[in-house]
């Protein structure tokens, strides 16, 4: 598997295919949790959720970890153009996930649209992987397609997904066949969903998982609401992320 040659072409095709939506359901989140500290960034490719988070969090360390040297390069040059005062707090290191351990523990872990390129069993070893790395209490963001349960949508999203796939396997060689939901790994490792946000006809979604301390006090413990948290429950209803101003870009 390789993004390789997918990487130059990723925005224009994601923006054709989806507008804003995928980087609305990316950066959803993350003005409502905790200041993290040290992160992992799962598959991050072209640094455009980095450079949002390196905004609104100047200060932490990030670990960006890309089996792509063509993705880790497109975010390299986005951070240093757009935050240059970040840059040497982000390393970014090109490893194979199934193949690399983390070595370090992180409060904050990120895998936006890339746990759909896994099988299952992949899925089950790459989340007991990370979640071994997590900090207890530690916050997991992940943005992901999902199929919805009602039929139109079902239909709706069955056919995206389906050429998704398609065009996947064909240029960047994913095993992948179909989505698996991640859900019950990752409660199997005590990360429970305390929010998420439906978009884009419910086939998007956005969801912050939090990993219960031993005494179960994670949920009280790990947000700042600020006005914008939302109990899953209530989260379960809405349909689009809050409007959202990104950073303007200034031309490579
Ligand atoms: C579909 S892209 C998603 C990129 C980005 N996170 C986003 O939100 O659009 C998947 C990313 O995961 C990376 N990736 C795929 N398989 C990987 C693996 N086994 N180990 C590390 N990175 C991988 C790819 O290189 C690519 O950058």
């Amino acid at each position: 598997m390789s993004f390789d040659l997918v990487a130059p072409h990723y925005r224009w095709l994601e923006t054709i295919a989806f507008g804003n939506a995928l980087q609305r359901a990316r950066t959803c989140w993350i003005d409502t949790i905790a200041r993290p500290k040290r992160t992992l960034i799962l598959g991050e490719g072209d640094g455009r959720f980095l450079c949002e988070l390196v905004r609104a969090y100047p200060k932490i360390d990030v670990d960006c970890i890309d089996a792509s040297q063509a993705m880790l390069q497109l975010a390299r040059a986005r951070l240093r153009r757009m935050h240059p005062e970040s840059f040497s707090r982000v390393h970014f290191i090109r490893e194979d996930i199934l193949q690399w351990s983390p070595q370090r523990s992180y409060d904050l872990l990120v895998t936006h649209f890339i746990l759909d390129c896994f099988s299952g069993r992949e899925l089950q070893a790459i989340i007991a992987k990370l979640a071994s790395a997590a900090e207890p209490g530690a916050v997991w963001l992940i943005a992901d397609f999902t199929i919805p349960r009602k039929r139109f949508a079902r239909a709706h999203a069955r056919l995206w997904l389906r050429m998704m796939y398609a065009f996947f396997r064909a240029a960047a060689g994913i095993a992948a066949k179909e989505l698996v939901d991640p859900a019950p790994y990752l409660d199997g490792h005590g990360f429970i969903r305390d929010s998420e946000n439906l978009s884009r006809a419910r086939m998007l979604r956005s969801d912050v998982y939090v990993q219960l301390r031993r005494n179960h006090d994670a949920l009280s413990a790990n947000f700042v609401s600020a006005g914008r948290r939302k109990s899953w429950y209530t989260l379960a209803q809405s349909w689009d992320c809050p409007p959202r101003s990104f950073t303007e870009e200034t031309p490579a």
